[in-house]
């Protein structure tokens, strides 16, 4: 039995407002969730709001360390934290209160996860699997050393070396800053030698809103940071597919999606890949479970992947969180990403992945012409088939404000159905 004031160890983290004096800033009592188990996730983007939504049915309390106030998530944990996850001080006082930090995104500074397992939190993924998710040279190499396909790609620390390597290899080449890139920021496209300059004069400058590494002792290549070449893949697609591991190793893998990427961001998922062979489609999870594995991921991983025009696919860059690739599973898989997600982190057993639909697509919903994305949905819903998911953002250009969700039996007309809804939602 549970009483508010019990007084485990456990109520009293997860009542924080409980004792003699309560802090200057208590919240309202009615604002603190009294449970046994809490998650803290750092980071209020839309991905710790759908990982909110999937913990109320199971009971769970979220902790939310936003940016901002009024943040995606912020919107909807009551009494959610404001600060600066790059600030010790302030992570450190955030996670006293959970059984285990999770994360919106993958910026944390390793070393201060590392601060906090040793003062006994739970920290899922742990720093030592996320460096990979953080790092596209740390990611490569270890990747290569188990035998994962790649495209062919090398370290370069000067203009020189990347010419050095495109001659090589031949052009064009891809270049990706080594750390601090997202939705395609940080990634060029170099068509030739002339083209070399321009990511290393990227690295003089800082490189996201998150980058810590690169804004403050000097350029971020005094922080080590690197551009990876790649060889430029000429893939015939992407897909992606997502592997939810629990702390002692037992995992579940979602089918392989084809994916839709244009200028670094998602627009579109369909699953199953249609004309996946199915044979190699089970090849694909299980080496995506085998990096989970080798790499000790607690939570999603999400493995991208680019086709080749032979039909092979190799690894393009690794995820540990909820990813946009796998929001279909909202409606599309028995148990959620964001559900089997926090099920791992809090080492709970983990849900069937098995789809709901012989074909599901997942429309992402970015910001357009139509400032009312509420407004349009008698429209948009009018197709009961159609599911919405809005993420309380306004409206700005490219910005992802939402996705949609359509469950059928035909591939073009289910992505017809899911690209309809999600351009009327944009102003189209
Ligand atoms: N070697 C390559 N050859 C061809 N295209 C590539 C290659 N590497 C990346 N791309 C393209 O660039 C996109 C962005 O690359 P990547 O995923 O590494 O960047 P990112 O900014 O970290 O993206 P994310 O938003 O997923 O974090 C890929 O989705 C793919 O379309
Ligand atoms: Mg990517």
């Amino acid at each position: 039995m549970r009483t508010r004031h019990h007084p485990s160890r456990r109520c009293e983290r997860s009542c924080r407002h409980l004792g003699t004096d309560p802090p200057p800033n208590a919240k309202p009592d009615n604002l603190h969730r009294v449970t046994d188990l809490t998650i803290g996730i750092v980071g209020g983007g839309q991905l710790a709001r759908m990982m909110n939504e999937a913990a109320t049915p199971l009971g769970l309390g979220v902790r939310l360390l936003a940016e901002a106030e009024g943040t995606s998530a912020a919107q909807v944990v009551p009494g959610a934290d404001v600060g600066d996850y790059t600030d010790a001080a302030t992570l450190g006082a955030f996670a006293r209160g959970v059984d285990a930090v999770t994360f919106d995104h993958e910026h944390v500074p390793t070393d201060l996860l590392r601060g906090l397992q040793d003062a006994g939190t739970a920290v899922r993924p742990g720093p030592d699997a996320l460096v990979y998710a953080q790092d596209k040279a740390a990611m490569r190499e270890r990747l290569t050393g188990l035998d994962i396909p790649a495209p062919a790609w090398r370290v370069t620390r000067t203009p020189e070396e990347f010419v050095a390597f495109g001659d090589e290899i031949g052009w064009p080449l891809i270049a990706k800053t080594s750390r601090g890139g997202y939705d395609g920021k940080g990634v060029w496209k170099v068509d030739g030698p002339d083209g070399a300059a321009e990511p290393f004069a990227a690295l003089g400058r800082a490189l996201g809103p998150t980058e810590r590494v690169s804004d403050a002792a000097g350029s971020a290549q005094d922080a080590g940071v690197v551009i990876v070449a790649e060889e430029f893949v000429p893939f015939t697609r992407e897909m992606s597919v997502l592997v939810v591991r629990r702390p002692g190793g037992e995992s579940v893998v979602y089918p392989v999606s084809e994916t839709v990427q244009r200028d670094g961001i998602c627009h579109e998922t369909t699953t199953p890949a249609p004309g996946l062979d199915p044979a190699y489609a089970v090849e694909i999870q299980a080496f995506a479970t085998r990096i989970a594995d080798e790499l000790g991921v607690v939570g999603v991983l999400a493995v991208e992947l680019m086709e080749r025009p032979t039909g092979e696919v190799v690894v393009n860059e690794l995820a540990m969180r909820p990813h946009n690739t796998g929001h279909w599973t909202i409606e599309g898989a028995a148990t959620s990403q964001f559900e089997n997600h926090l099920r791992a982190v809090l080492d709970l057993p983990l849900g069937s992945t098995d789809l709901t639909a012989p074909v599901v697509v997942m429309s992402n919903v970015l910001g357009g012409s139509n400032p009312d994305l509420v407004g349009s949905l008698p429209v948009v819903l009018a197709n009961p088939d159609v599911r919405v998911h809005l993420y309380g953002k306004s409206v700005k250009p490219g910005r992802k404000v939402g996705h949609v969700t359509v469950r059928g039996t035909d591939v073009a007309a289910t992505q017809e159905a899911a690209r309809a809804a999600s351009a009327h939602l944009e102003g189209a």
